[in-house]
């Protein structure tokens, strides 16, 4: 038997690495506040579990067409008229199972192989990961914290011919946002060199000032990668979509078609359900901003005073270069020592990671509380 050089060369996913350590150690019955976790820690909507169950009762759930119920199509062009202004014709989104694999298509449907792909380190792993399993060549950005972290067009002039863009507004890891205006500059830059733009929108929603731009109220040309995950809080039913331009729909259905069959069906009226939500989702982001609060506070006098101010998403991310040049180790100890767990910055950025971590707060508000409390007597 044969393992592929592809397969062979994927690396972990370290936070992965964390949670079973954390795991280990509650096991243990001893007590551990996740700032590692990189979802909600709230079910579905109570609008998505009715629909499911009534879909449960009434429906077959057999496979259902490739680019997802038209029902579900419609209701998420519906989405764009009501939060962006912004006709989409239901016809360009593309029901997928979660944007993971929304990534998988988008890639497989935009580029051949050997096609380079440019993204912000530090970034999400699995878009460099992805890539590199395909064939593809990604092309790290280095970024600044005066770029907020975010890709820029005087970057992606320097990074050598390139095939394509990833875009993620607001960020993981670091919770900062591109500005209209420079989403707009890098629409541009990519339409008129031929290069495709993939925006990642997952966090959408899950912002606490001016809302974010999606990059089809700038025009019809980039690739948008969304999902019910992380606004919706559905990690778990794996469901998310893409829109996409008119010449991609067909190609796109082939392969889904051919790698998938559909989405799993009972998922896509859960999802149709999550729509009406809205109070109660709101109310998730309203803790979300209370927590990021406390953490912008409370951090600083705990001794993590580098951090980025995250203007969505539920991460700030960590400069921790002046206590360690090995965060790996330094998350380990925290973990162990202090009861609390993080995810050292490597996985998000192979160069500079040594020197940063990600603090999600998505959890509760006392967690942060007490997470603070945690690693200022830590730390000290
Ligand atoms: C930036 C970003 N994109 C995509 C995903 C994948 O999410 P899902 O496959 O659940 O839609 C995540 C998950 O953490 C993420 O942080």
């Amino acid at each position: 038997m044969s393992v592929s050089r592809r397969a062979d060369a994927v690396p972990p996913f370290i936070v992965m690495d964390v949670m079973r350590e954390a795991a280990e150690k509650e096991a243990r019955n001893e007590s551990v506040i996740h700032l590692e976790v990189g979802q909600p820690s709230t079910p579905a909507p109570s609008g998505a579990l009715e629909a499911a169950r009534e879909a449960l009762s009434r429906d077959r759930l057999g496979y259902v067409d490739a680019l997802g119920i038209p029902k579900l199509r419609e209701r998420i062009a519906r989405h764009y008229r009501e939060r962006y202004g912004v006709e989409v014709p239901a016809e360009r989104v593309i029901v997928t199972t979660g944007s993971s694999n929304g990534f998988l298509l988008a890639f497989l449907g935009a580029f051949d192989a050997g096609a380079r792909v440019a993204m912000a380190a530090p970034g999400y792993p699995p878009y460099r990961n992805i890539l590199s399993a395909l064939g593809l060549t990604p092309v790290d950005l280095i970024t600044t914290e005066a770029e907020r972290y975010q890709p820029t067009v005087a970057r992606l002039e320097k990074a050598g011919a390139l095939d394509g863009v990833i875009v993620a507004s607001p960020s993981n890891p670091t919770g900062t946002m591109v500005t209209r205006t420079e989403l707009a500059a890098l629409y541009e830059h990519c339409r008129a060199r031929g290069l495709t733009l993939i925006s990642d929108e997952i966090y959408h929603g899950l912002t606490f000032g001016e809302r974010a731009t999606s990059a089809v109220e700038i025009g019809d040309d980039a690739i948008v990668v969304n999902s019910f995950s992380k606004y919706f809080s559905m990690t778990g039913w794996r469901i998310g979509w893409l829109v996409v331009p008119q010449a991609l729909v067909r190609p796109i259905e082939r392969l889904a078609q051919n790698l998938m069959i559909s989405t799993p069906t009972i998922s896509q009226y859960a999802a149709l359900g999550a729509f009406d939500c809205t109070d109660e989702l709101e109310g998730h982001v309203r803790r979300y901003r209370a927590n990021r609060d406390l953490l912008m506070a409370g951090l600083p006098k705990a001794g993590l005073d580098r951090l980025t101010v995250a203007t969505g998403a539920f991460y700030t991310y960590a400069d921790i270069s002046h206590l360690t040049n090995d965060s790996v180790d330094f998350c380990r100890r925290m973990l162990r020592e202090a009861g609390v767990a993080t995810t050292p910055g490597v996985d998000f950025d192979p160069q500079r990671g040594r020197g940063t971590l990600r603090i999600s707060f998505a959890g509760s508000t006392a967690e942060m509380e007490e997470a603070v409390q945690r690693i200022a007597n830590w730390v000290r």
